[in-house]
């Protein structure tokens, strides 16, 4: 029987990783190359007034997607068109090269039909270094997937040259985590400067505002004023993890990165499961966190079910605690918002509520936090950054 209590990580290890992890979020402000690298987006808080149409293209999941937005002010933004969907089969041997892996988005775009001129905001879910006109050079690849011809390379020139064909186009990337932040904004969340905003889905990652000044980094550069910082939190390395994340690290081809990620994320749950469990017969964790959440709720009682949900709640936990590390660089606050995606998030047994209590647990006892949820964040935080001045 597999021993469950590795994944069960008291208060005083999951307050090791707060602790770790908010250090770790000081190292990456201050300097380059750090483990966290905290990734200036060069986007302020949006002006809730932000008005116009914009194309926006969002790439990061197991899908991407297109849409053409609104943004109407006050009002509530609209999607005029889209989203258009395709599934994003570029892992395992399905290997395109760079100009076709952004003609597959372009060929989204070309949908819509859109009107000449609009400019676009392109969603893109990789570590990336963003320049300070928007445009990003990927790092690395996350959530399995390598296409090396990319990396290293500016994304948004990529896309904006794949659609060249459709019309000129003018071409502004950032993170999904930014996006949620910005949309958070957008809609008029109360606590909006002290945000979060959070990915759990197939990849896990936070972004925060930072004052420019006070953080050594972008001081040095002459940024001033609050901006988005994409943390890229899921290349941390948390302590208190287990064998089974040992292996998964070992067997994932990307040894030692992302591994707060690899213990959080869906992509990942259910390796962990199959390396605590290796005696399970026919267990596909290729089929991603569907296969285990299928063992929760089909098997019952079962050792495999309380393995499953012990890996989906020590996630929720590390979540938890990490949301903790980053309310923490806002200092003495009253409320932080925390604007949260991802599949995960939302869709895991228990998970959007293990999340709330543990993060109560982890908190000082006068700082309060709301989780929100938005319909689209990713398109309409990528419509902000195409249209903010
Ligand atoms: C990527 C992040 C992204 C996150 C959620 C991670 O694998 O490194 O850039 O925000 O997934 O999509």
């Amino acid at each position: 029987m597999v021993d469950l209590a590795p994944f069960q990580l008291s208060r005083s290890q999951l307050n090791d990783v707060r602790d770790q992890l908010a250090a770790a979020i000081q190292d990456g402000l201050a300097a380059e190359g750090q483990q966290v690298a905290a990734l200036p987006a060069y986007l302020a808080p949006p002006k809730t007034d932000t008005t116009g149409e914009a194309l926006v293209v969002d790439t990061g999941g197991t899908n991407m997607r297109a849409a053409w937005v609104e943004l109407t002010g006050t009002g509530e933004p609209k999607i005029k068109a889209g989203p258009v969907t395709a599934p994003l089969d570029v892992r395992g041997d399905e290997r395109v090269d760079r100009a076709g892996f952004f003609r597959m988005q372009a060929r989204l775009v070309e949908a819509l039909a859109p009107p000449k001129g609009l400019p676009v905001g392109y969603c893109f879910s990789y570590p990336s270094e963003v320049t300070p006109d928007l445009d990003a050079r990927l790092i690395k690849w996350t959530k399995g997937i390598d296409l090396p011809d990319v990396v290293g390379t500016l994304v948004g020139d990529g896309l904006q040259q794949a659609l060249a064909a459709v019309a000129p186009m003018d071409v502004r990337v950032l993170n999904d985590t930014v996006a949620a932040l910005l949309a958070a904004s957008l809609v008029g969340e109360a606590n909006a400067e002290h945000g979060v905003g959070l990915i759990v889905g197939t990849g896990s990652n936070m972004a925060c505002y930072a004052d420019a000044a006070t953080a050594p980094k972008l001081a040095k550069q002459g940024a001033s004023g609050m901006m988005a910082i994409n943390l890229e939190s899921g290349n941390f390395h948390p302590p208190h993890l287990t064998a089974a994340d040992e292996k998964v690290d070992r067997d994932s081809g990307t040894i030692g990165q992302q591994r707060y990620e690899k213990a959080i994320s869906g992509f990942y749950l259910p390796f962990i499961f199959q390396a605590a469990n290796p005696d399970r017969a026919g267990f596909d964790p290729h089929l991603g966190t569907q296969a285990i959440v299928d063992i929760i709720n089909n098997e019952a009682g079962t050792n495999d079910a309380r393995l499953a949900m012990a890996i989906i709640e020590r996630s929720a936990d590390l979540v938890a605690a990490g949301l903790a590390a980053v309310i923490g660089q806002y200092g003495d606050i009253e409320m932080a918002s925390i604007l949260a995606e991802g599949s995960l998030y939302w869709k895991g047994p228990g998970y959007s509520d293990r999340v709330a209590s543990t993060l109560k647990t982890v908190l000082p006892d006068d700082v309060g936090f709301s989780v929100d949820r938005i319909t689209d964040a990713n398109l309409f935080g990528a419509a902000v950054a195409a249209l903010s001045r």
